[in-house]
């Protein structure tokens, strides 16, 4: 059912370049949460210090009582069975089928006789689509099957922490859809903690529960998605509004002389677009963890620009999210 990860002042460095300094956050259980950052910000280095694939300098992990960042290899060996890993380019065994693939880490890590594992595959192969494939190879399908087919592999062992490095990357916009849907009815179905690493706003704006930026080796923020939607802070409203204006430039980050000229311009925090509706579950389905909309920003006193929460089918979420709860409620999903 998901199990909460509190990250404490967590430092990374190689040699002198240090990645990120003092990341401290937590992934609420069974939520989706988002990590954004532009490109060679530490967001795979992140990922893979969450699972000890990596060893953060300072700082702690915690997980389950356990700190993750200063066990020792057997314990450490433990907390990675709780993690399943859907790495950048699916990582998917060249020349092992997608059967092989898939079945690979429940033939490594458990004693099941390949009656269950067969089982246990085709059930996963379900669940991401991939039914009727199992025989290719990852060279002969494409790109987004590939990431599907290594996300049926991260699912194999039931894990309770689910982290995504940028499964959008390299997809077509429709392609990315079919996948930010598929990941919100995986955690609807298996209920894990979600941590997804993008570096697509669409994603980050539609898909979590929470939001964080990485930028210039600091979490900027992190916090529940209407929080950071209607963020003033500089770098936040640029990034999560796609903005040439501001703190970010095309190397990342702007040097000091464009950031005077645009100073003088005077600093214009832009117009806030309306909140997207977070995306739902097929089916009508409720996530046992969903918010319901604008909760965040009434509880804070904000109010959201016209057309928040109004879907492109031109349902105000506002409206609709209570009226489904009542039907759920009433039994009439
Ligand atoms: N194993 C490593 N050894 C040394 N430097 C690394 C290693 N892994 C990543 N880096 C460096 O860390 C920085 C962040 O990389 P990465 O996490 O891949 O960025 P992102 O995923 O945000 O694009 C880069 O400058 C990269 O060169
Ligand atoms: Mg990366």
């Amino acid at each position: 059912m998901g199990v909460e990860v509190v990250v404490e002042g967590l430092t990374k460095s190689f040699g002198r370049q240090v990645i990120w300094e003092d990341v401290t956050l937590t992934l609420p259980a069974g939520e989706i949460s988002v990590l954004l950052g532009p490109s060679g910000t530490g967001k795979s280095v992140f990922l893979k210090s969450l699972v000890g694939l990596l060893r953060p300098e300072r700082g702690h992990i915690w997980i389950d009582g356990h700190d993750l960042a200063n066990c020792g290899e057997n314990k450490l060996y433990e907390l990675r069975r709780l993690f399943g890993v859907l790495f950048q380019d699916g990582a998917l065994f060249g020349s092992l089928n997608l059967f092989d693939n898939v079945a690979f880490p429940l033939r490594e890590h458990t004693r099941k006789g390949e009656t269950e594992i067969r089982k246990i595959v085709m059930e996963k192969m379900e669940l991401v689509g991939l039914i009727g494939a199992e025989g290719k190879l990852p060279g002969e399908i494409s790109g987004g099957m590939r990431k599907r087919a290594g996300l049926a592999r991260a699912l194999v062992l039931d894990p309770e922490i689910i982290l995504f490095d940028e499964p959008d990357s390299g997809l077509d916009p429709v392609r990315t859809a079919y996948l930010n849907q598929l990941i919100v009815d995986l955690n609807a179905e298996t209920e894990a903690t979600f941590l997804i690493v993008t570096h697509d706003i669409n994603t980050a704006r539609t898909v979590p529960d929470n939001i964080g930026l990485l930028f210039r080796r600091e979490l900027i923020m992190f916090g529940p998605r209407e929080m950071l939607l209607s963020s003033d802070e500089p770098v936040v409203r640029q990034f999560l509004n796609a903005r040439r204006h501001g703190p970010i430039g095309m190397s990342e980050e702007k040097d000091v002389s464009e950031l005077e000229a645009e100073a003088q311009l005077g600093h214009d925090p832009g117009v806030l677009p309306p909140i997207p509706p977070q995306l739902m579950p097929s089916e009508n389905r409720i996530r046992r963890t969903q918010r319901p909309p604008g909760e965040w920003l009434a509880a804070n006193g904000v109010i959201p620009p016209v057309n928040s929460f109004v879907d492109d089918r031109g349902r105000n979420w506002l409206e609709e999210y209570p009226r489904l709860v009542a039907a759920h409620l009433n039994g009439v999903p």
